[in-house]
């Protein structure tokens, strides 16, 4: 309590700071607690804490915001006033969908993600739980893995595989990739030193892709990547530039995020035995019921941001003004006190109606079924096979991000 008070007395929130990004929560708290809407200058932005709040302004048709700007801006893209005046779309060549507003959003979003459907994703259990398993038995047979890498991701990056119609032995690279490029600089925020040229391998790796699947005539076989192929855009096709950096936004969230989820959700259960005990009585009910805890405890997507355009919007006291950037912190939300009661603690079977781990409206998670399918299995499988998994705890390393939350590194003991 009391390093909470030193922080509410000189409080600075700074998404980039480094204190921030190793460990966001108690900011989060202050932010919900006294400025649910707070402003930072240097940014032109305000950062948007409380559950209600974020659901408010992301569903009121009278908010008007774009994400030409991007979703996800870097902190030198956000010391770069705009004026009031944000970018149109870039359609040539093509932003990522994400960064587009309707109607060339649903356009794109739709010519990609067939294979992220309901009933297109049931049809992957097979295929992740044998994988599951088969990783399972090597990493037990060495004693100790990090759950996190070497486990969720290793699962992970051979779903993504399928789903994008990559050989399964390319995963290991393209996990490789990922995480270096989604890795933030720990000193300043933003992207690393690297991150210019591991872009361009995995994007390198994701234009190859595209020319082959071109080359072999885009007949739909591949649903993702002919169907980009194959999309009419403003009276053109796109390249194979351009489809690949539509493939790189679904394929970072693909590998990313879920393996965190399931690294820390490990972690709580070994903190919590009895809890692991209840989930353990019935594993093919309890399973999908904990990972939605996990998901609201410790998603690693901290935030997102939007900006505001052609009109001001008023949020209670606040009024927002067209070229305001909003931090929203889907990770502050989902430990918001108004909302979960004893929001700060792991309860595995909390009633809950809904979080924000996936997002909300019209940029929700593309991945969401998929990412229930693979976390409920992982977790069915690995509580299955070894119950009493033990946790290196002292060597468990956190990621320090601005962007993502959580722990890289989780080291199991089989037991
Ligand atoms: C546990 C795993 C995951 C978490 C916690 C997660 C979280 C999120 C969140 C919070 C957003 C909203 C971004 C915003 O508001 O701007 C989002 C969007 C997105 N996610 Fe996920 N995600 C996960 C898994 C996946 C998977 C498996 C895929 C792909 C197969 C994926 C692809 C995407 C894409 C492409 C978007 C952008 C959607 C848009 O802007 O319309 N994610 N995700």
């Amino acid at each position: 309590m009391a390093a909470v008070s030193s922080l509410e007395r000189n409080f600075v929130y700074d998404p980039f700071a480094v204190d921030v990004m190793r460990d966001p929560y108690p900011y989060y708290k202050v932010l919900r607690e006294k400025y649910p809407l707070y402003w930072i200058e240097k940014y032109g932005a305000w950062a948007i804490s409380r559950y209600q709040d974020i659901l408010k302004i992301l569903t009121d048709p009278r908010a008007h915001l774009t994400t030409t700007e991007g979703t996800l801006m870097s902190p030198s893209m956000m010391r770069r006033k705009n004026g009031g005046i944000v970018p149109p779309p870039r359609l040539n060549p093509l932003d990522i969908f994400p960064n587009m507003p309707s109607p060339y959003y649903e356009q794109i979003r739709q010519s990609a993600i067939a294979p992220l459907r309901p009933h297109a994703v049931a049809g992957l259990e097979d295929f992740i739980r044998a994988r599951v398993r088969q990783r399972l038995e090597e990493l037990i047979a060495r004693g100790r893995f990090n759950a996190t890498v070497e486990f969720g991701g290793y699962v992970a990056s051979g779903t993504t595989c399928r789903l994008a119609g990559l050989p399964l032995d390319q995963a290991p690279r393209l996990l490789e990739l990922v995480n270096r490029s989604t890795s933030r600089n720990p000193e300043k925020g933003g992207f690393t030193d690297d991150y210019q040229e591991v872009s361009k391998q995995l994007f390198g790796l994701l234009a190859d892709l595209s020319r082959s699947r071109r080359k072999a005539g885009a007949d739909g076989s591949n649903r993702m990547v002919d169907g980009l192929l194959n999309l009419e855009f403003e009276g053109r096709r796109l390249t194979d530039d351009e489809v690949a950096a539509e493939l790189v936004s679904i394929i970072v969230g693909a590998t990313e995020t879920l393996p965190k989820v399931v690294g820390a959700g490990l972690l709580e259960l070994w903190r919590h035995p009895d809890q692991r005990a209840e989930v353990l009585a019935d594993l093919k009910t309890n399973a999908r019921i904990a990972f939605e805890e996990m998901l609201r405890y410790g998603a690693p997507a901290q935030w997102f941001t939007r900006t505001v355009v052609d009109r001001p919007y008023q949020l209670r006291e606040y009024t927002l003004m067209p070229g305001d950037r909003l931090i929203i912190i889907y990770a502050s939300a989902n430990r918001d006190e108004r909302v979960f009661e004893k929001a700060d603690q792991f309860i595995w079977n909390r009633p809950m109606e809904e979080h924000l781990a996936f997002g909300y409206g019209m940029h929700f998670c593309v991945g969401v079924h998929v990412a229930r399918l693979e976390g409920r299995i992982m977790l069915e499988e690995l509580l299955r096979r070894i119950p009493a998994y033990e946790v290196d705890e002292p060597n468990a390393r956190r990621v320090i991000s601005d962007f993502q939350l959580g722990w890289m590194e989780v080291p199991l003991i089989v037991k």
